[in-house]
């Protein structure tokens, strides 16, 4: 395959492993005989400093007229600790999502053997733990209509039924790739949204017989995902429930640098890591770069090179075995291992392989 890549590097520590995925990209390509050609555009907090727009027309013609985007890391402290910012990074990121029409978030949540130890769960708890967690990204209190002034505010968490079945059918062939159990979370008991929700997916389940559907309440999910997160397969939810419920999966594993994440739907899919932009972090080369390959990873295998996806997630598994790894997941006097180098050995067992 020819590939025209988009490559979003962000801020923060996002350039320095927005590096390291073009390489473990190219390096990819160079052995399967495909061929890779990247774009570069600006996006958040460095996008705001030079254009003045967290996500540039420019950079959305970008992500347009290519094959996939491959995106690092938005968000600065400069914006965060100014509540009367106009702009903001995160801003990007939500335009981008919802120009590309990136209604489906995909996350998954594997734990690494050598690293259980790292995870603040107890180890036969999290012992084989590996799930999905489809996340709708386009709809709810994200987008809804919102008010603010001194006295109230609101943001309303709305849901078409044209949302909600377009997110299910994802999840739905999610389950029938994996092990058929779907896990649908919302707040029925409450709201009104989440009650749309089952409803439309109670009519749904039984076009998919051979998937178990369960309906589980967030707050008893938030629960079950740290006393038995053996339990779930596939997980899908609304866009804030999902946010809160990924970043509780990905303390599973045991490091936030692990986990990468792909965003798909109407337009250019986008493959990105789950952790953000760490910039006490910045240029200091010891951020992982592990969650960003992946996520090439999980490009290649979107579009069903599942070869090119294993020999990463092989390289990856060889370079934590061999110690390679980071400062935050490094043994206990073991080597010192920054960015670039964990991204070299990884490039390299990809070319000796
Ligand atoms: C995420 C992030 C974003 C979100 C922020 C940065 C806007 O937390 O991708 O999970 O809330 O969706
Ligand atoms: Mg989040």
């Amino acid at each position: 395959m020819d590939f025209k890549i988009a490559v979003l590097p962000g801020d923060g520590i996002g350039p320095e492993i927005s590096l390291q995925g073009v390489n473990v990209m190219s390096a990819v390509c160079e052995k399967f005989g495909h061929t890779a050609e990247y774009k570069y555009a600006l996006c958040g907090a460095d996008a705001i400093d030079k254009v003045g727009d967290p996500f540039p027309e420019e950079t959305f013609r970008t992500c347009m007229d290519a094959d996939a985007v491959l995106f690092s890391a938005v968000g600065d402290p400069r914006f965060d600790n100014d509540p009367t910012a106009k702009v903001r990074p995160e801003q990007g990121l939500l335009a981008m999502r919802k120009k590309l029409g990136l209604y489906a978030n995909i996350r998954p949540i594997e734990t690494f053997e050598c690293l259980i130890h790292k995870s603040p769960l107890k180890d036969e708890i999290v012992k084989g733990a590996d799930f999905v967690c489809i996340r709708e990204l386009t709809g709810g209190m994200y987008f809804g209509e919102k008010y603010q002034d001194n006295d109230k505010a609101y943001d309303t968490n709305y849901y078409t039924r044209h949302e909600i079945e377009r997110i299910l059918e994802t999840a739905y062939g999610y389950a029938m790739r994996r092990n058929r159990h779907l896990t649908v979370v919302d707040k029925a008991n409450v709201l009104a949204s989440s009650r749309l929700w089952r409803q439309v997916a109670k009519e749904m389940a039984p076009k998919y017989p051979e998937v178990t559907t369960d309906y589980m309440f967030v707050d008893n999910a938030s629960m079950r995902m740290i006393q038995e997160p053996g339990f779930f397969d596939v997980m899908v939810t609304e866009n804030t429930f999902g946010d809160i419920l990924t970043d509780e999966g990905s303390c599973i594993t045991g490091s936030m640098g692990l986990l990468p994440s792909a965003s798909t739907g109407e337009h250019t899919p986008v493959f990105e890591p789950v952790h953000g932009s760490w910039p006490q972090a910045k240029g200091l080369d010891i951020a992982n770069p592990i969650a960003q390959i992946l996520s090439v990873a999980m490009l290649f295998e979107y579009f069903n090179l599942k070869e090119e996806g294993a020999l990463i997630r092989k390289a990856v598994n060889a370079s934590l075995d061999a110690n390679v790894r980071t400062p935050e997941i490094q043994v206990e006097g073991g080597a010192k291992y920054g960015t670039k180098a964990v991204g070299e050995w990884i490039v390299n067992y990809i070319k000796e392989a």
